[in-house]
């Protein structure tokens, strides 16, 4: 029997001009965004607002979340220096999956995967019943490989140059037995997952706000079309507004 790759569901907060952010190095984590963004959605009793990963969870066994290094680390962000790796950096360049972190029952446990071939994120937080999976590459420094084994942060090697996204989706089902992966991520991964032709789902919810700005990221970025080449049809699931002036989509992506 052919193994099916896990599906991939897309859940996206944008403006009605379609940007997730409102300026490229303002992080929606970090204040005044995060104010200024929560505030484009006035609150409303019949508010079209769902938890999505609880969704997929319950829909398809979602058992991962997927972000871009983007969403949690600034392009001009000064980052902590890491010490030196000292050992043979040959051995770091296969997963890192210890068996105590990846035996554990999903449910309860989820999997935080977030792509980082260029090994820009510093882990400090724990949360019960998650644990991170970093998604890094040929490319990926020793000094990080050898931070997150320190650390005993789950990684998966997946690409050269860097992270291979089909490679990645394959290698959570059969290493972790992922069956869906809700990607919760900003325009530059939405988009390399939508071109690398991954997207089974998308939900969007769309505030009452214009926020405008070539440049500033939106629900799919990544390279253009070629000349010629068609977009990707989507078909309509639902679509649900509120008194405050909200809207909720959900399609999926057909297949043909
Ligand atoms: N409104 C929302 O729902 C929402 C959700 C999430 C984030 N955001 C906001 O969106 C902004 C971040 O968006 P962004 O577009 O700058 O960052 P992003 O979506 O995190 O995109 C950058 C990430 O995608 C990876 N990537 C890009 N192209 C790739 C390719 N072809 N193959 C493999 N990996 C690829 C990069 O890899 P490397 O790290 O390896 O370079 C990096 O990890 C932030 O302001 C954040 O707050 C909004």
């Amino acid at each position: 029997m052919v193994q099916q790759r896990p599906r991939v569901v897309v859940s996206v907060e944008a403006s009605v001009d379609g940007k997730v952010a409102l300026a490229r190095e303002a992080l929606l984590m970090r204040q005044p965004s995060a104010d200024l963004w929560g505030a484009m959605t006035p609150p409303a009793p019949d508010s079209v607002a769902i938890d999505v990963l609880e969704v997929v969870r319950q829909q398809y066994g979602c058992s991962a979340v997927l972000e871009g290094s983007g969403s949690l680390v600034a392009e001009d962000d000064i980052l902590e220096q890491l010490p030196t790796y000292d050992g043979d950096p040959a051995g770091l360049y296969t997963h890192f999956l210890p068996a105590e972190i990846t035996a554990q029952p999903s449910p309860p446990h989820m999997w935080f995967t977030v792509v980082d071939s260029r090994g820009r994120v510093r882990w400090t937080e724990k949360h019960p019943d998650w644990d991170v999976l970093v998604l890094v590459a040929q490319s990926t420094p020793a000094d990080y490989l050898g931070y997150l084994r320190e650390e005993r942060i789950c990684y998966l090697v997946v690409g050269d140059e860097r992270v291979d996204l089909t490679q990645t989706v394959t290698a959570m089902g059969t290493e972790l037995g992922v069956r869906c992966v809700l990607s919760t991520a900003g325009g530059g991964l939405n988009g390399a997952l939508l071109r690398a032709g991954l997207i089974d789902e998308l939900h969007v919810k769309l505030a009452p706000a214009l926020v405008g700005g070539l440049g500033t990221p939106s629900v799919m970025d990544g390279p253009p079309l070629a000349v010629g080449d068609a977009p990707t049809r989507l078909q309509l699931v639902s679509a649900q507004t509120d008194s405050a002036g909200s809207v909720r989509l959900h399609y999926v992506v057909p297949r043909t």
